[in-house]
């Protein structure tokens, strides 16, 4: 269940100046509900909930057992939607790979000892003393993106020199429909190909093979996973008052001149997931010189080194907290009869209570503070809550970012640093010739 507290954000604005924006938040909601917004032919996302392909989660189910089966590590490479909703369900159940296959991510830098690192991870045995079984997925919606196609030629070599004409089937690709290098790579090699439907974005594609495969091979439910969408989706059917009143707050605050909203939870388990609703939000909103500029935190560590800018730095931020009621963990500060550190006030309590109370410190701070603060209650920490997150949060975003007039599912601004880097790479590379 998802609950949203937004006292702190909307008590600085009149009651009917909400009432105004709320009914633009409605009629934005409707042009989503009713595929009359922009960019209405990227709305895969939406039908993948509501008209489940069963057929497909089963077949991604299964070839996720196979490569648990067959495999030590799944070097999951990708870069920006086809990694980042992957990794925040992987690292929301860290448990999951404890006496599994464990996943590792690649292909989203250009880092090369962070490749050799993984590649040296690959060619250490197990505590068995057996060599570590390997497959990779390489996730490429274009098929061109050089992060992943740089690390994908590394791996892909390596896969080969180890496993050789077995190599293949150890490689699974996930890719749009046609185009890039990642077909004809299938078609010629035999990789097992999963498709990621042309009418669903990277950022919204966790729901297709892009996060499904990963995650199911990492050991999470991913029936359990779908049926939250799928209930969050009905849910939102129709205008839904936590997504009309968190949006028309983000929106009062975006007009009022709010520019940073700092994405944090308190459980370091969420801090991928915060790094997927940074993107979500950030590659949906910034354009038109419009949108607030989403950071990724984590609590409590990060007040440690951002949190005096959040209290008293520029007044131009909000802030959004994710929240696990339910305890994640049981244990309890241990009893010192000697007290020689000073905690002795704390005997007993459960780490769970403490980080709730920080949690509320802080809210309290920082609102004081002047800084508007969101909170998201998730009621516990399943499959199905995190579900029924993504389809809130892919829905929130999409509703907010009509409301600012704009188109939440291009992302045109990408291409600059593209173009720039590969004039030079060519050039480079024309000079090495
Ligand atoms: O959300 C998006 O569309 C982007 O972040 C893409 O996912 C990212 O650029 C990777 O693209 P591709 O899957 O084509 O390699």
């Amino acid at each position: 269940m998802i609950d949203t507290r937004l006292e702190s954000a909307l008590s600085r604005f009149e009651p009917d100046e909400f009432t105004r924006v709320k009914a633009i938040a409605e009629s934005a909601t409707l042009d989503l509900l009713k595929g009359r917004g922009a960019g209405s032919e990227w709305l895969g996302w939406r039908r993948i909930v509501r008209d489940p392909d069963r057929d497909l989660l089963g077949a991604v189910r299964k070839h996720a057992e196979q490569i648990r089966s067959e495999s030590d590590l799944l070097v999951v490479c990708g870069i920006g939607g086809s990694y980042l909703g992957a990794k925040a369900l992987v690292d929301l159940f860290p448990d999951k790979q404890e006496d599994g296959l464990q996943v590792r991510f690649a292909g989203y830098h250009i880092g090369g000892s962070a490749l050799e690192r993984l590649i040296r991870e690959m060619e250490t045995p197990r505590p068995d003393g057996e060599e570590k079984r390997i497959h990779i997925n390489v996730i490429s919606k274009s098929g061109s993106t050089l992060e992943t196609a740089l690390a994908f030629r590394v791996l892909r070599g390596w896969m080969e020199k180890k496993y050789g004409s077995e190599a293949k089937r150890r490689i699974t690709v996930t890719t749009g429909p046609d185009g890039g290098v990642l077909n004809p790579m299938v078609h010629k090699l035999g990789y097992k190909r999963f498709v990621i439907p042309e009418d669903t974005g990277g950022r919204f594609s966790v729901l297709t093979p892009v996060g499904l495969l990963p995650v199911a091979a990492a050991g999470l439910d991913i029936e359990a996973l779908f049926a939250g969408a799928e209930s969050m989706a009905a849910e939102l059917e129709r205008p839904d008052i936590r997504i009309l009143t968190y949006a028309s707050a983000r929106y009062l605050l975006h007009q009022a001149g709010v520019s940073i909203d700092v994405v944090g939870s308190f459980e370091p388990e969420l801090e991928s997931l915060t790094a997927w609703i940074q993107q979500l939000l950030g590659e949906s909103e910034g354009k038109e010189g419009k949108g607030i500029f989403p950071v990724s935190a984590a609590w409590s560590t990060d007040l440690h080194s951002i949190g005096q800018m959040v209290q008293e730095g520029r007044r131009n931020v909000m802030e959004t907290l994710l929240v696990v009621d339910q305890p994640i963990s049981n244990l309890k500060v241990p009893t010192d009869p000697e007290d020689s550190d000073g905690l002795g006030y704390l005997d007993g309590l459960s780490f769970h209570q403490i980080n709730r109370t920080a949690l509320e410190g802080t809210v309290e701070a920082h609102s004081e503070g002047g800084v508007p603060v969101v909170q998201i209650h998730l009621d516990r920490l399943h499959e199905e809550t995190a579900g029924e997150l993504i389809y809130f949060y892919e829905f929130f975003t999409a509703v907010y970012v009509y409301m600012l007039e704009l188109n939440p599912f291009d992302q045109p601004g990408v291409e600059g640093y593209k173009k720039a880097m590969y004039r030079r790479l060519k050039m480079e590379g024309d000079g090495k010739k």
